[in-house]
């Protein structure tokens, strides 16, 4: 097993981190197999000419980024993937799935899962609940929401299986088969799939670089009557707009003028504590507040708070029990355990400084293509250069095993410019495999499209 350093002259930063670095992209490059034993740190430090500190220093910072496991008396090994239990495609960077799972957080996850229930318990957990959810576990999405900066009292709380499932419940609870529901132009695919299914139009409102207009809403507002404007006011999903704090408030001003009720969704928003949630500008009777676990912690803990108004609450809870009858009562309980007892806000840290080290990367690769972003999105927005076209760079980027989501994903209208990606920088294991894979689709760009490529 061979680790390769870059030339001393294309290195910058301390030389542990570049040889952590070069664990990754073995591991990522299939040439390190999961399980397979490193050399000893001795054996390393004589082949690379450093000190035995300076591989300690790797080695433990490949084991905080859940490269490596060490174990005593016995060396240090690859750890098996922890990203997806059925592997990834062979050779394949996912940059098209918008999760970046706490990896450092892995076992402290694992074993959280299996403290969240004690024995005691068990009886009340293992049955059904009440269809808002157990006086505690709303109690902790009361809390989760409050750090937002909402007041967010625990009967205005229902816990829900996930961000997905609250749009639908709000959906549900505001729409009849026919209503018209606003939406941003570009917006995150799943609203467009609950809309055909529960026969709801959508009407896309203009977007600028800070999210929903508000002289579009307004105009949106005087023609037909909307039922409500879902949107996503941090890190707008595709474009990774945030919205600023005086944005939030000319667009709660037009929806007050309109009597709009809106449904924020913001399961990006604790990863944006900056700025208050724009509910936070609208009376109580006019919003439907949405957070979940899965950008925030891991998206396999499927559970979501939705903060609605009192008079909601009934009728949210008959809608919980027709859709999954209770939001899964094992998960709230681990999901309560890790907000109160300050896991999450560890790992919402965790990924704020990891985001933005990745959108460094990132900013640096990508430099001479026009972005839209921000500095701790998780997501970003790539116009691209004439004459390429999303859908031909997207199939281009797959047979080079770069996968990626063009704007025709997220087009609710016609009158689309299809000529942007989005590009998650979570799935990368390391950031050494999210630079690697960004800088070879500047690459791929790079080479113009050809003819049989476009569309014609
Ligand atoms: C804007 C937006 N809302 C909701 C969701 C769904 O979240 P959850 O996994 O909590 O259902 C996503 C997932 O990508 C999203 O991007």
């Amino acid at each position: 097993m061979t680790i390769r350093l870059p030339p001393r002259e294309q290195r910058t930063g301390p030389i542990y981190l570049a040889i952590a670095d070069a664990i990754g992209r073995e591991i990522d490059a299939g040439r390190m197999k999961p399980g397979s034993r490193l050399p000893t740190q001795r054996a390393l430090a004589r082949q690379l000419g450093v000190t035995l500190t300076t591989i300690t220093r790797a080695y433990n910072e490949a084991e905080r980024r859940g490269l490596l496991s060490g174990e005593v008396g016995r060396g240090t090994f690859v750890r098996p993937a922890a990203i997806d239990i059925e592997g990834p495609e062979h050779g394949v960077l996912d940059l098209a799935v918008n999760s970046l799972l706490p990896l450092p957080y892995t076992e402290e996850l694992a074993d959280r899962l299996a403290a969240a229930i004690p024995r005691s318990a068990g009886l009340r957990v293992f049955s059904y609940q009440p269809q808002a959810g157990a006086r505690h576990n709303r109690a902790a999405g009361s809390a989760w929401i409050g750090w937002s900066g909402l007041d967010a009292p625990l009967d205005r709380v229902v816990v829900t299986a996930g961000g997905q499932h609250a749009i639908l419940l709000s959906l549900m609870a505001l729409t009849s088969p026919g209503d018209e529901v606003l939406v941003e132009e570009l917006a995150y695919p799943g609203i467009s799939d609950l809309a055909s299914h529960l026969h709801i139009r959508l009407r896309t409102v203009a977007l600028d670089d800070q999210g929903i207009r508000p002289d579009a809403l307004d105009e949106a507002c005087r023609v037909g009557r909307p039922a409500a404007l879902c949107c996503v006011p941090s890190f707008q999903n595709p474009t990774a707009a945030v919205m600023s704090e005086a944005r939030r408030q000319e667009i709660a001003a037009v929806a007050v003028r309109h009597q709009l009720t809106v449904i924020e969704d913001d399961v990006y928003g604790s990863l944006a504590p900056e700025v208050k949630p724009l509910s936070s500008f609208l009376p109580e009777t006019q919003c439907f507040y949405i957070t979940s676990m899965s950008k925030s912690i891991a998206p396999g803990i499927r559970v979501g708070y939705l903060l609605a108004p009192s008079s909601m609450i009934e009728r949210l809870s008959v809608t919980v029990l027709r859709t999954v009858v209770n939001a899964p009562p094992v998960m709230a309980e681990l999901a309560t355990s890790l907000i109160t007892d300050g896991v999450a806000g560890r790992i919402v840290e965790w990924k704020r400084k990891e985001l933005a080290a990745r959108q460094d990367i990132a900013g640096r690769v990508l430099r001479d293509l026009p972005l839209q972003t921000h500095p701790m999105s998780p997501h970003m927005w790539v116009t691209l250069p004439e004459p390429w076209q999303a859908d031909a760079l997207v199939a281009r980027a797959r047979h080079r095993g770069i996968l990626l989501t063009g704007a025709e994903s997220f087009a609710v209208g016609h009158e689309t410019d299809l000529r942007a990606i989005r590009i998650a920088l979570g799935p990368p294991a390391t950031r050494a495999a999210l630079e690697d894979g960004l800088a070879e689709l500047v690459r791929i760009v790079q080479r113009a499209p050809d003819a049989y490529e476009l569309v014609v």
